[in-house]
């Protein structure tokens, strides 16, 4: 039998769409813990449904779980993926047709999705990134040589954490270096604008109006860039995932131009502000503790085990929407068909059920079953490839580096979808 639906109180609707709670984090784990208990699926109605859309959030492992498998019921298309504002949503509409800007492989749901998802799975599979190591490592290097030369108090955010994904991405997708600052700004303006620090555009003082119109006008952009990189990859192709897509053909005939331009934009932004994040909380982990620096200096083997875990600790990709394709019983509430829901993956990687004391980090966890890739039909594609780029970097830092610690107290970013330190002093002794 399905519960009576429960709406949350306000300030506690308020504390899940606001972009602060997040950079707050442990007060938001507070909450989320207290709600897993009592309501686990648990009705959202903010601001009285002026700015966005009511929604349901969904905390417990085991729900986020089954929603993430079911991709038959819980579909990612027609709502927009990511929480947004009404406005913005109904613009959206309006200038494109569809509720999102960018149509890409998170938007669609079968039988397009997987047609798409084929052309580059390949690509991102373990066997084709090998031949990306060497590539990765010079960058490494390149990233971690000028932390020793700036060291020995640095920013770890500026200097490492930020570019080097940056960096790799870019590489994969053929993008010349000095292109890269006006590609992280777009990113910023597209997944992380909360932050005034890191959109520069001072986001946070504008309405939502002005929000969406920037948001467009960065991805109006990104088409324009990559539709000359896929006419460039058309006529010299190369073994890079770019060209892997200009040359792409589904049901007998190439990708329409709005497709393309939304699949190299989700390669190009969703790669590198996440494995970002990642790569910041896991040096954050070992900066705290400096034996556990000292043992996998010792000993790398135990390396996997921290890139693993720093991922869920960190779990830079904080949720994504799902709408409900029929009525559904979940966690006790009746869901109706076309209902929103927020997977809260910070939730569910913090679900003590699943992680036990799931606040600490642990190097040694196992298994480490998390959520932070999602899973099912649209589980994160790059995830072999972030798990790579984290490996060949602390490889590398634990290489020349043979102390380090905090010179400070980190800061993180406030961003509702993907989250996590904007910046880490630390001090270190190189090797
Ligand atoms: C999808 C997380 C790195 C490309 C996703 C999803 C999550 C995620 C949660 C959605 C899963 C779902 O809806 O079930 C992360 C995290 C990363 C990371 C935490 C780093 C630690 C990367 C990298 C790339 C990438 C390096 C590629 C360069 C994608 C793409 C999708 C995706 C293309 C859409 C897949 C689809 O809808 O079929 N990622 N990601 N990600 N990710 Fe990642």
């Amino acid at each position: 039998m399905a519960d009576q639906a429960k709406t949350l109180p306000p300030d506690v609707a308020r504390q899940v769409i606001d972009p602060h709670s997040y950079a707050e984090w442990d007060g938001l784990l507070d909450t989320f813990d207290r709600l897993r208990l009592e309501s686990p699926v648990a009705r959202i109605e903010p601001d009285d449904g002026k700015l966005f859309d009511p929604f349901w959030l969904v905390t417990r492992y085991e729900d986020v779980m089954r929603i993430s498998k079911d991709n038959a019921t819980f579909l990612n298309n027609p709502r927009p993926v990511v929480f947004s504002f009404r406005d913005a949503i109904e613009f959206s509409r309006q200038a494109t047709g569809s509720d999102m800007l960018v149509d890409s492989l998170v938007v669609f749901d079968a039988p397009i999705h997987p047609k798409y998802r084929r052309l580059t799975q390949d690509w991102f599979m373990p066997r084709n990134l090998q031949k990306m190591e060497e590539e990765i490592r010079a960058i490494a290097h390149a990233t971690v040589d000028r932390l020793v030369a700036a060291g020995p108090e640095v920013d770890f955010v500026k200097l490492v954490s930020g570019p080097y994904p940056l960096h790799v991405v870019m590489q994969i997708l053929g993008v010349p270096e000095e292109d890269e600052p006006r590609m992280q700004m777009l990113t910023q303006q597209l997944f992380g604008g909360q932050d005034k620090d890191l959109s520069g555009t001072g986001l946070d003082q504008m309405t939502p109006e002005q929000v969406v119109q920037l948001v467009a006008g960065a991805v109006r952009t990104f088409e324009d860039y990559f539709a000359k990189l896929a006419e460039d990859r058309r006529a010299n192709p190369t073994d890079d995932v770019a060209s892997v897509i200009a040359n792409a053909m589904v049901d007998g005939a190439p990708l329409p131009a709005r497709d393309m331009a939304g699949y190299y934009i989700i390669v190009a932004t969703a790669g590198h502000d996440t494995t970002s994040a990642s790569t910041a909380g896991a040096m954050m982990a070992l900066a705290q503790d400096p034996e556990q620096w000292a043992r996998v200096k010792a000993d790398r083997s135990l390396l996997p085990g921290i890139v693993e875990e720093a991922i869920r600790w960190t779990t830079p990709v904080q949720h994504f929407m799902r709408t409900a394709a029929e009525d559904v019983e979940l966690g006790g509430q009746q869901i109706k068909k076309g209902d929103w829901l927020m997977i809260n993956y910070v939730a569910a990687n913090h679900d003590p059920a699943q992680f036990e004391n799931p606040r600490k980090f642990d190097a040694a966890r196992s298994p480490n079953r998390h959520l932070a890739f999602g899973a099912g039909a649209h589980q994160c594609l790059g995830l072999h490839l972030a798990r790579m780029e984290m490996k060949i970097l602390f490889e590398t830092l634990l290489d020349r580096i043979e102390c380090i610690e905090l010179a400070g107290e980190p800061k993180r970013a406030t961003s509702t979808f993907v989250g996590g330190l904007k910046t880490l002093p630390v001090r270190f002794v190189a090797s």
